[in-house]
């Protein structure tokens, strides 16, 4: 049987991975090109990645899931200890790429473009390298080693907590609020053909349920 809450958390984390390997694309397309990338966009991605799974995914995992797991055996233990340390990096790591960016971005008329470009794209593939690891090792280990080790009322606390707070871009309503940084997000990925692949893994489960003004 599926639980709503891992199912959450693997729908998150696919919405996640398909950002990230997104940005990933469109700063090789505009290496390519030699061209400059849409700097609207990509703020408004970091600012998504900020805002959902920093601020919504990982607490929920750290606050409600972590701790029924901790104390069964050392090994675990210590799987959990590096994920809350991947938890605690992770805003830090994203507002040094939001400076990153903002370099890029003001730089880029100047001689430092190249230097700038080529920091972000660092700071950008080391984030990305550090998250896909951090989500492999929690779909690996922790998912399947929750799914034989809670029981019932464990489950019901779970799933209950987790239809709380959901990130848009796993396939669930935006606020109002966010909408128009959803469209932005949908809008750059559909109007750059380089990251088709990436927009397909949208698709689905991970489909924002508004529909882009066009
Ligand atoms: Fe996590
Ligand atoms: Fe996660």
């Amino acid at each position: 049987m599926t639980h709503p809450s891992l199912s959450i958390i693997r729908h998150e984390h696919r919405a996640l991975s398909a950002m990230l390997r997104s940005i990933t694309l469109l700063l090789a397309e505009h290496r390519r090109r030699n061209t400059l990338p849409d700097f609207d966009a990509l703020q408004a991605m970091l600012f998504y990645i900020d805002e959902f799974p920093e601020k919504l995914h990982h607490p929920k995992e750290s606050r409600l899931l972590f701790p029924k797991l901790r104390g069964r055996d050392a090994h675990t233990d210590a799987v959990l200890d590096r994920l809350e340390r991947d938890h605690a990096r992770g805003e830090q790591a994203i507002r040094e790429l939001e400076h990153a960016l903002l370099g890029f971005r003001m730089m880029s008329a100047t001689d430092q473009c190249e230097a700038r470009r080529r920091d972000f794209e660092a700071s950008m593939k080391q984030y990305v390298d550090f998250y896909l690891d951090h989500m492999h090792v929690e779909e690996t280990e922790i998912l399947p080693l929750a799914e034989t080790m809670l029981d019932a009322g464990e489950w019901a606390e779970l799933d209950a907590a987790f239809q709380m707070n959901r990130d848009p871009l796993a396939g669930h309503e935006a606020d109002e609020a966010y909408r128009p940084l959803f469209r932005k997000i949908v809008g750059a990925l559909q109007s750059s053909g380089s990251v088709g692949s990436a927009l397909e893994a949208f698709a689905g489960a991970a489909q924002p349920t508004f529909t882009p003004r066009q």
